[in-house]
């Protein structure tokens, strides 16, 4: 597995605080949620991650009571702005130096695409803190991208076919600045199965995504991981 640099990681994400990505919630987020008969109305949320604030801001109108923890000081600016919540809410933290003080227990903890930006021993540890403030029965979440594929076509070329001939298996994102790592199916097991006394998987599922530029298209495939706290 690629080693994580945390400097590298917060150059990276320092450099993009002022990134606007238009972002709208995640759909199978919700999906999952509410298949899995999980309520949000004045259950409390915490978004570890929360990058443009899209998903805590779908949970804020759907009645959560919401907290989040970012690295970019100008996302939780945003979401402050936007929410006109206390500002003890929402915290502005490196999860590869340590993870904040929460004084209270959260029903819904989750995370996207953000634990697969930390060290190994770091990923650990704030999954460990995110059970030590999660209630019994309490929901934990989280999501990272599980494979990418990328086929080059010119932007005219209107034929899409999922072929693995066509497609060709990236091991890093577009760019290639971007430090993301993808965590292999083994290290997943090995992971859930050390938490496995505080926490069981009760769904498993994946959805894409696509990202084309004018002249490449690339398809993504997320995995959702839905544990419910044991412990
Ligand atoms: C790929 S984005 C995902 C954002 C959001 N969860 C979403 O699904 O749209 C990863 C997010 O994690 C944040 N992040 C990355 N490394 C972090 C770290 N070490 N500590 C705290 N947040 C971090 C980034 O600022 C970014 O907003």
């Amino acid at each position: 597995m690629i080693k994580i640099e945390p400097k590298k990681i917060s150059k990276y994400w320092n450099k993009l605080e002022k990134e606007d990505l238009y972002m709208c919630p995640n759909i199978t987020l919700f999906r999952l949620l509410s298949i899995n008969n999980v309520k949000i109305r004045n259950k409390s949320i915490l978004d570890i991650g929360f990058g443009e604030g899209q998903n805590i801001i779908e949970f804020y109108k759907r009645g959560g009571k919401v907290f989040g923890i970012e690295i970019r000081q100008e996302k939780v600016k945003k979401v402050l702005n936007l929410t006109k919540l206390s500002k003890k809410r929402f915290k502005t933290a490196d999860l590869n130096i340590g993870f904040p003080i929460f004084e209270k227990k959260f029903d819904i903890i989750y995370s996207l695409d953000t634990l697969n930006y930390l060290t190994s021993k770091n990923r650990h540890s704030t999954i460990k803190s995110a059970l030590n403030i999660l209630k019994k029965n309490g929901y934990f979440l989280f999501h990272y991208p599980q494979a990418q594929l990328v086929q080059k076509k010119k932007f005219d070329n209107l034929d899409f076919t999922i072929n693995n001939s066509k497609y060709k298996k990236r091991k890093t994102f577009v760019p290639k600045s971007n430090p993301v790592i993808f965590l292999t199916n083994k290290y997943i097991k090995n992971l859930i199965s050390s938490f496995s006394k505080e926490m069981k998987l009760i769904s498993s599922i994946f959805d894409t995504g696509n990202f084309s530029k004018k002249d490449s298209s690339s398809l993504t495939i997320n995995r959702f991981l839905l544990f419910k706290k044991i412990n």
